[in-house]
C-alpha cells in the first residue's frame, strides 16, 4: 500500500496482498461524548479513560469547559485521551460567554440542547458548513413543548441553533418520529432537570448508551417492555430532580470503527484481523450480525449474538448487568460473502455502519437491497449520494430507488478518484476499498477521518508495510 504523508490530500491507496495484525480502535464516540456531558453535570471528580480523541469529542470537551467544568487531558496517544473532569455540577455551570463550536459533530449539538434546555443561559451552538446543513426541528419541538425556548436558522429547521433553557422545565411523554438516539437522549437528558416523569417513546429502539450511563451514576431509568423482549417499540422513563452520582468510566472501542476493519477483512482474500475490547452493546453490535448473515468468518470472545427475537437494537445485553457495556474480542478473516436484504430496522440499528456495509455488499454474491435508508442523507453528509457515487467510481454496481439502496456483487473495484464529501465515514470506505482495488484509489479530503478516527490512516498504513 502507499498513501500520501499523514496532513497530506488527497491520500492514495493501493491494493495489498496481505492484510494481518491489530488495528487500534478510538474509544466509542458515542460513550466518549455522553461520558463528558454527564460528568459535567454531576458535581464531583471524574476519569474518563480511553475516550476518543476524535475531533467530535473534542468539540464537547471544549463546550463543557465553556459551561464551566474542568477538563484535563491526562494522557493521549494520538487515538484515544484519558479524561480527568472536575465540576460544580448541573448547578453551578455557568452560561458561556462565546458560541459553542459543535464543529462537525451532530451528537455534541443534539446532546448538548438537551443538557442546555435544563439550565436558564442563553447560549447559541453553532457548527461547520456540514453541520449547519443537518436538521434541529427533531429537538426543538420537544425541548419547547418542556419548556426551553430554542430557535434556528430557517423557520427553525437549521442551526446556529439558540438554547434559552429554564430551570422549571416539565416532563413530557413523547415519542420520536424518527429513530434517533440523539433525540431521544436529548430528552432524557432535559428530563433530569424536568418536574415528573419523563417519557420517550421509540418505534425502533435505538443506542442505549444514555440509560445505561444514568443508571449507573443512580438514575432509575425504566424501560418497557422489559429487556429481555428483542427489538421493536420501546418506553424509556426518568423521573426528573434525582441526584446524578459522578462516576469513573472506561470507553469501550468503537464498534462504529471496528466495522471498517471487519469489512476489510471478510472482502480482502488474505486478511486476519483482531480488534481488541470491542463494545458489542446489543444496540450497536448490529453490523456485526449484518455481516456473520451475509457468510463473514467472525470470531467473538466471548461470544455474542443479536438480541432475542433476531431483532436489532433489544435488551441491555446480559453480560452488562445494569451497569457499563459489554465488550468482545473480535477475529475477522477472508470470508465469501452472500448478499441480504435490510429493512428499516436494521437500517437504524446499524445507522453509521450502512457505507462500510455498500462496500461489503459489492464483494458478495447477488443483490444486497437496503431498504428505507433516508436518514442517511441527515448525516455528516448525504451518505445515499456520497457512497453511490465513490462506489460507482470504482466500478460497483449500486442503484437507489427512492430511500432503498440496491447492489449487485460480486464485482471486481477497479482504483479512481473518489470524494469524501469530507465526511469521515465515507473517507474510510473509499479507503477500505482501495485496499482490494486495482491500481490507485485516491480519497480526497482524507483528513476527514480524524472526526472520529484520528490514526485510522497510521493504522492502515501499519497492516499494510
Ligand atoms: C449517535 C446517534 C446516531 C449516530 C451518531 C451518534 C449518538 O445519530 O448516527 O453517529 O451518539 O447518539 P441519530 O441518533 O441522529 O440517528
Amino acid at each position: 500500500m502507499t498513501a500520501t504523508l499523514p496532513g497530506e490530500q488527497p491520500r492514495t491507496v493501493s491494493r495489498t496482498p496481505r492484510l494481518l495484525g491489530e488495528p487500534r480502535l478510538p474509544g466509542d464516540k458515542s460513550i466518549s461524548h455522553r461520558a463528558l456531558l454527564l460528568a459535567a453535570m454531576a458535581e464531583g471528580e471524574c476519569t474518563i479513560t480511553g475516550a476518543g480523541d476524535g475531533r467530535d469529542v473534542g468539540a464537547t470537551a471544549a463546550i463543557v469547559i465553556a459551561l464551566g467544568a474542568r477538563v484535563e487531558r491526562l494522557n493521549a496517544d494520538g487515538l484515544n485521551v484519558d479524561y480527568k473532569v472536575t465540576s460544580p455540577g448541573a448547578e453551578g455551570l455557568h452560561e458561556p460567554d462565546r458560541v459553542l463550536d459543535c464543529r462537525n459533530s451532530g451528537t455534541s449539538l443534539r446532546l448538548c440542547s438537551g443538557v442546555l434546555a435544563g439550565l436558564p443561559f442563553f447560549s447559541v451552538l453553532d457548527g461547520d458548513a456540514s453541520l449547519r446543513s443537518r436538521p434541529v426541528a427533531r429537538i426543538i419541538e420537544p425541548l419547547r413543548s418542556m419548556g426551553a425556548a430554542l430557535y434556528a436558522r430557517r423557520s427553525d429547521s437549521l442551526p446556529p441553533l439558540v438554547v434559552i433553557g429554564s430551570r422549571r422545565l416539565r416532563a413530557i411523554d413523547f415519542t420520536t418520529r424518527v429513530p434517533s438516539a440523539q433525540v431521544k437522549s436529548a430528552i432524557l437528558l432535559a428530563g433530569l432537570r424536568a418536574e415528573g416523569r419523563t417519557t420517550v417513546r421509540e418505534a425502533v429502539a435505538t443506542r442505549d448508551h444514555t440509560e445505561r450511563m444514568l443508571r449507573s451514576r443512580g438514575i432509575e431509568v425504566r424501560r418497557e417492555p422489559a429487556a429481555s423482549s428483542g427489538g421493536g417499540p420501546v418506553a424509556w422513563t426518568l423521573e426528573g430532580g434525582a441526584r446524578l452520582r459522578s462516576l469513573d468510566e472506561r470507553v469501550p472501542a468503537d464498534p462504529s470503527a471496528a466495522a471498517f476493519w471487519l469489512v476489510a477483512g471478510a472482502i480482502h482474500p488474505d486478511a486476519a484481523l483482531t480488534l481488541r475490547a470491542v463494545g458489542v452493546n446489543p444496540t450497536r453490535r448490529a453490523a456485526i450480525d449484518l455481516l456473520r448473515r451475509m457468510g463473514a468468518d467472525i470470531d467473538e470472545a466471548p461470544p455474542g449474538e443479536a438480541p432475542a427475537g433476531g431483532a436489532v437494537g433489544g435488551g441491555m445485553g446480559e453480560a452488562a448487568a445494569d451497569v457499563g457495556e459489554p465488550l468482545a474480542d473480535l477475529t475477522i478473516r477472508s470470508s465469501e460473502l452472500r448478499a441480504i436484504d435490510l429493512g428499516p430496522e436494521e437500517v437504524a440499528a446499524a445507522i453509521d455502519e450502512i457505507p462500510i456495509l455498500c462496500l461489503a455488499a459489492t464483494q458478495a454474491r447477488g443483490r444486497t437491497t437496503i431498504r428505507g435508508a433516508g436518514e442517511l442523507r441527515n448525516k455528516e453528509s448525504d451518505r445515499i449520494a456520497g457512497v453511490v457515487a465513490g462506489l460507482t467510481a470504482l466500478g460497483a454496481h449500486i442503484a437507489v430507488d427512492g430511500d432503498d439502496i440496491m447492489i449487485d456483487g460480486p464485482t471486481p473495484l477497479v482504483g479512481a478518484a473518489t470524494e469524501t464529501l469530507d465526511d469521515h465515514r465515507l473517507a474510510m470506505t473509499f479507503a477500505i476499498a482501495g485496499l482490494i482495488a486495482s491500481g490507485t484509489t485516491t480519497i480526497d479530503l482524507a483528513e476527514s477521518a480524524a472526526v472520529s478516527y484520528p490514526s485510522f490512516f497510521l493504522e492502515l498504513e501499519r497492516l499494510t508495510a
